[in-house]
């Protein structure tokens, strides 16, 4: 019997485009389902946008619309992006729907009847200017836990920790940068450590045939937190929020991360319902990898791991729904070895790249590398173009197309493969054999060296044997050689498949096979004698300039979403606030006498009695330590400052204080106390380097 597979990606969040990052789970997760589905297994793979919270709230009154109209605009741009990436989802749907609606109030109903909500005041951070609560995402702070500044509400990027956003020291809101109040509010808690038991025994490792598959490092990360005790999770917001309202409680709102996931299964009943089948077949049924048994696999990234580890399972559990059997997880994308960044132009739009490159690189440079772990990726432009020539044109085309076009010469018709071909045949078909197996467990990039060891292989052969030579005088042993060529290509463009559909296409068309590639079929030798189809080029060689021109293009998107938020092209500037009229004209010998110098804060602690001040020790390298005093008090707190690298004004007189000597100056912009920056150095600046 054929197994059930659900296979999902993170829903992507709809208050903006989808980029590179996105792509990247996007193309895992589709080469995972279209390699299942070769397998003959009922595979389905359910997809959605991501459409409620505060975020999506704030986005639309920036700019002047409704969410809905937000969420509409973003369902578009989504859609036809990944259609163009030749994403094979089965429905591409939305939590905004009335389905998410249903499944999120059936959850929500089976946790209170279990009797796993709670209601509770909250304290919470309120903004006045405003005018609402805000929530995790809208709010940062220094971490409570490594105090690194500038982390979000609900965890750390730096530690890993999760904590309440009234945790947070120095909390700001990120929508106007207003310092928050508290206010106190009901909200609903679930109890998550009643589900202690069910929790660790999902999380335990289990045998072939077993339930759950997490990578080792996911498991103990999350076994980690279940140790250090499960925290009650607050699902409820105050209005005004976009979301979906719980049921009984008026003008209260499912938190997004509670609905979220339940678009997965909202997808998949919207699904059913176009295609005749019941939702509950996929969603009521026992987990696990048996006979008649629903496989559930989500393939997320490593920010969301808490969500879909630990309060996803509880919730379907608790609520008599199909636990996940597989949570994939991957690491981030880089670009050029660094994070994606807006002015180098490496914050990559997928309908920019599409203007630019053939989406169908893309896919096979990451399906190329990525493997079962939640490494980064770096995609380096460079190896991209290399990548794709050497494997994909001369290796894998260059098979097919020489093997083609010399059996042109001979009436274009296939011989019996010769004797002497027995061994490269062999080792091709235990190649293909080894690739469903690593497909279904995320190593794509060991399945596609297999396909590029065939090519590698045949190549050599083809080059050894030159049939070209012999098409005169000895036609019919170049027709043999020559069918090897195309048999391993055929072998090649089902490896291929999951990842260039396209490429599969072509070569099923060329051999005008009977049935699409499968793992199955996709061994079984041509006849003798068949005619071949029309060759259709497999892949032309892509140009470094047209990663270049995406580049640039990108550096306009950054301008034009610079444009958006700011108010839009044509505007006459227009600023709020007033600063110091410009001192009159120098030369540059102005600057002669005053050394400023990169300086790097190792430590930082408030000065008792002097509420202004903060008292830092400033390494200058090779020039050595300093103790400075700065009136920064009230604009950053201690935690926030250790290692950041700060421009000195370092040949300034020592100035004797109450408290000390001060041994410096740190530059900083800002009208008054409170609003101070410091010039902030970008961190490979060297300590102790000349500033001019
Ligand atoms: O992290 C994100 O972008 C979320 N939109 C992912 C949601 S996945 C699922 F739970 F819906
Ligand atoms: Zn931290």
């Amino acid at each position: 019997m054929a197994n059930k597979v659900l296979v999902t990606a993170a829903l992507t969040y709809a208050n903006g485009p989808a980029h590179l990052g996105h792509l990247l789970e996007a193309i895992q997760t589709d080469v995972y389902a279209r390699a299942r589905k070769m397998s003959g297994d009922e595979v389905i793979f359910m997809w959605a946008d991501d459409t409620h919270g505060t975020p999506i709230q704030v986005r639309a009154r920036r700019e002047g619309i409704e969410p809905e109209a937000l969420i509409a605009r973003a369902y578009e741009e989504h859609l036809a992006t990944y259609r163009g990436f030749g994403v094979g989802f089965d429905i591409f749907y939305t939590t905004h729907s009335e389905e998410n609606r249903k499944h999120a109030g059936a959850i929500f109903a089976a946790l209170r009847a279990r009797g796993d909500v709670e209601v509770r005041d909250v304290e919470q951070l309120y903004s006045e200017v405003d005018q609402m609560f805000l929530p995790d995402r809208l709010v940062k702070g220094t971490c409570p836990v490594c105090k690194t500044p500038d982390q979000y509400g609900d965890s750390c990027e730096a530690c890993g920790s999760t904590y309440r956003p009234t945790e947070l020291i120095e909390p700001y809101s990120t929508v106007s940068g207003d310092k928050p109040v508290l206010r106190t509010s009901e909200h609903l808690f679930v109890g998550l450590g009643r589900h202690e038991d069910f929790l660790r025994e999902w999380l335990a490792p289990t045998d072939e045939g077993g339930r759950t598959i997490l990578q080792d490092s996911v498991r103990k990360f999350v076994l980690d937190w279940v140790d250090k005790g499960l925290r009650d999770w607050d699902i409820s917001r105050e209005a005004p929020y976009f979301g979906i309202e719980i049921p009984g409680f008026p003008g209260k709102y499912f938190y997004v991360w509670f609905d979220a996931p339940i678009g997965y299964i909202a997808a998949t009943d919207k699904w059913c319902q176009d295609n005749g089948q019941d939702v509950d077949s996929w969603w009521k049924a026992p987990a696990g990898r048996g006979d008649g048994e629903v496989e559930i696999v989500h393939v997320i990234g490593k920010d969301i791991v808490y969500f879909h580890c630990l309060f996803w399972p509880a919730m379907l559990h608790a609520s008599g729904y199909t636990v996940p059997s597989r949570v994939q997880v991957h690491g981030w994308l880089k670009v050029n070895g660094e994070k994606m960044s807006k002015s180098r132009g490496t914050f990559i739009l997928g309908k920019t790249f599409l203007e630019h490159v053939d989406p169908a690189y893309l896919r096979y440079y990451l399906a190329a590398r990525l493997s079962n772990n939640q490494d980064d990726f770096d995609l380096g432009m460079d190896d991209f173009v290399n990548r794709v020539n050497a494997d994909l044109v001369n290796k894998a085309a260059n098979v097919a197309s020489r093997s083609v076009k010399a059996l042109a010469k001979l009436g274009g018709t296939l011989g019996a493969l010769p004797e002497d071909a027995g061994e490269l045949v062999a080792a091709c078909t235990a190649r293909l054999a080894e690739v469903p197996g690593l497909y279904a467990n995320f190593e794509s990039a060991q399945a596609l060296r297999l396909a590029m060891e065939m090519a590698e292989d045949t190549n050599g052969y083809l080059n050894e044997r030159a049939p070209w030579k012999l098409t005169k005088t000895e036609p019919e042993l170049a027709r043999s050689i020559l069918s090897v060529g195309v048999y391993v290509s055929k072998l090649i463009a089902a490896v291929l498949k999951p990842v260039l559909p396209a490429w599969a296409e072509k070569v099923e068309a060329l051999l005008k096979l009977d049935a699409p590639l499968t793992w199955a079929n996709a061994a079984a030798p041509l006849p003798a004698g068949l005619e071949l189809g029309e060759y259709q080029n497999l892949a032309v060689r892509l140009d470094p300039k047209q990663l270049d021109a995406l580049i640039e293009a990108s550096k306009q998107d950054v301008a034009a979403d610079a444009a958006l938020d700011g108010g839009g092209e044509g505007e006459a500037e227009s600023f709020d606030y007033e600063v110091e009229a410009l001192a009159d004209e120098v030369g540059i010998e102005a600057l002669d006498g005053v050394d400023l110098r990169v300086g790097k804060i190792v430590e930082c602690e408030g000065v008792p009695k002097a509420k202004k001040l903060l008292r830092l020790t400033v390494d200058l390298g090779p020039l050595g330590r300093r103790n400075v005093f700065s009136g920064i008090a009230k604009s950053y707190a201690p935690e926030q400052l250790v290692g950041k690298h700060v421009v000195v004004f370092a040949n300034l007189k020592p100035r004797k204080m109450r408290f000390g000597l001060s041994e410096g100056m740190i530059m900083a912009a800002g009208a008054s106390d409170d609003a101070v920056t410091l010039l902030e150095l970008d961190p490979r600046s060297l300590p102790g380097d000349k500033i001019s």
